[in-house]
Order: structure tokens, then C-alpha cells, then sequence
């Protein structure tokens, strides 16, 4: 594995630090309705993680998804930030449980989006290593095609969906099987969550097809004094698809007492 790496990030905004971190196989765009919000309040930090987006040239792996919560660790540092509040979303929320598990000093708070804490099984993590070969064979117009129809609900709007689009097919292809093979090797983060005593907000689409919405309330219940949020009309992405709502779920948790010491 490669030391850690000094990755991009888009900033806005000026307070209290909130670092956002994106999911599989997407970049810091995705964050786009959160970032116009919330800097009003905080300094906003969307970062896109090594080998994509404004990343795309620091792209040495393979990596882990340990490595990821590295280069956002190395990142802050550089930046003078030493603690902050974290939003991850689905890949973004296990790099959460790393960064955790690695940095724990660093989190104010965790929101934890569309994401679970068990590892893959046995045939998920086959296939994902499967989905690797064939996305460094064909490209990543295979991705696209195989997640889109999962990614959102049906009512999800076209703009959405064309955005997410151009989100999957800029990922350099060995960028999204690093990251493949990262995800099927991730660890169980389970035993952890009655150990993680920062406040977390458990937020997660209603339609979500990917990671049901039971799991996420059961993760929820064996995280000490976290809240849940279900998302109306949202699939596996609701900071794109339902952005007013998650906003509002976010400037909540954010603004809630004691929330900032
Ligand atoms: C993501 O949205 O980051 C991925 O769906 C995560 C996963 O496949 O486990």
C-alpha cells in the first residue's frame, strides 16, 4: 500500500469544519445541493477521494479503504483543521468507520449515509472482484449501466440521474477497480458500534434497493444515542435526489445543543 496522499477537495464557507465524503463510483459533485446550504453555516470541505475527479492524478494503488481515511486525515492536517464533522455516504461511510477506527480524535460527529457497517459476504465480494476485471476490460460504461437502475428511485429526476451518469463514466476505470477491490475487502465495522460514543446521525433512503432501510435502523439502534432519518422518495442517493430534505436533516443534527463544544 502507498503512504497517504494530500487529496482535492472543493471548500466554501467559512466556521466550523464539515468535511463531506462521497460515495462509489462518484466524486465531490455529488455534494453539490449540501455544499450551497450548508457553507452558509460552516467551512465545507467536499473531498474527492484519490484517482477521480479533481483527485484524478494522484491515483498510485492499489489503496484500502483505510488508505482513503488517510488521505482525508493527511488533508486536514495540511489544512490546520484538527477536528471536524464528518458525512459520508455509502463507500463514504465506511471510510467513516476507518477514519474511526484511525483518527478518532479527529471526529465532532459522524453522519453515516446509505452505508452499513458489515463487511461483504463470501458471493458479494466475488462479484465485486468479478465487476473489477470486467470494469478494467470494457470501461466504465459497464458500471453505469449495471448501477444506475439501482442508484435511485424510479422518481428520481432525469437531471439526477444523467448527473450521477457523468459522475460513473468520468471515474478512471483502474480508479473504480481499486476501489472494488478496497470495498470487498473492507473489514466488519458490527462489534464497533456500541464502542462509538460521537454523535451520529443515521440517515438513509426510504427506497433505497442497495442497503435496506431496516439495516440502517438497526445499525442506528447499536450506535450509543444515535438518530435515525428515513428520507421520503429517496433510493440509495438521497443528498442527490431528495437535497432540501437531507438539508434540512443535516442543518438539524449540526444545530442541535452541544453541538459544537
Ligand atoms: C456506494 O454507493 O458507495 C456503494 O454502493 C457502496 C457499496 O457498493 O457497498
Amino acid at each position: 500500500m502507498h503512504a497517504p496522499l494530500p487529496i482535492a477537495y472543493t471548500e466554501k464557507g467559512t466556521g466550523p469544519a464539515l468535511v463531506l465524503v462521497h460515495g462509489f463510483p462518484l466524486d465531490a459533485r455529488m455534494w453539490r445541493d449540501q455544499i450551497a446550504v450548508l457553507a452558509r453555516t460552516r467551512r465545507v470541505i467536499a473531498v474527492d477521494l484519490r484517482g477521480r475527479g479533481a483527485s484524478r492524478h494522484i491515483a498510485e494503488g492499489p489503496w484500502t479503504i483505510d488508505s482513503h481515511a488517510d488521505d482525508i486525515a493527511l488533508t486536514l492536517t495540511r489544512l490546520g483543521i484538527a477536528r471536524a464533522d464528518f458525512v459520508g455516504l455509502s463507500m463514504g461511510g465506511y471510510i467513516l468507520f476507518a477514519l474511526w477506527r484511525r483518527h478518532e480524535m479527529r471526529l465532532r460527529s459522524l453522519v453515516l449515509m446509505s452505508t452499513r457497517a458489515d463487511a461483504d459476504s463470501d458471493q458479494a465480494r466475488a462479484n465485486r472482484l468479478r465487476t473489477a476485471e470486467r470494469v478494467l476490460h470494457d470501461g466504465t460504461d459497464v458500471l453505469a449501466e449495471d448501477m444506475l437502475p439501482k442508484l435511485t428511485a424510479p422518481t428520481a429526476p432525469i437531471a439526477v440521474i444523467a448527473d450521477v451518469r457523468t459522475m460513473i463514466r468520468e471515474t478512471p476505470k483502474e480508479t473504480a477497480a481499486y476501489d472494488l477491490a478496497a470495498l470487498a475487502h473492507r473489514p466488519d465495522a458490527t462489534a464497533d458500534l456500541c464502542r462509538m460514543r460521537v454523535p451520529t446521525l443515521v440517515v438513509h433512503g426510504a427506497q433505497d434497493t442497495l442497503i435496506a432501510p431496516a439495516s440502517a435502523e438497526t445499525m442506528a439502534r447499536a450506535l450509543p444515542g444515535a438518530h435515525f432519518e428515513l428520507i421520503a422518495g429517496a433510493g440509495h442517493l438521497p443528498a442527490l435526489e431528495q437535497p432540501a430534505d437531507v438539508n434540512a436533516v443535516l442543518a438539524a443534527f449540526l444545530s442541535r445543543p452541544g453541538a459544537l463544544p
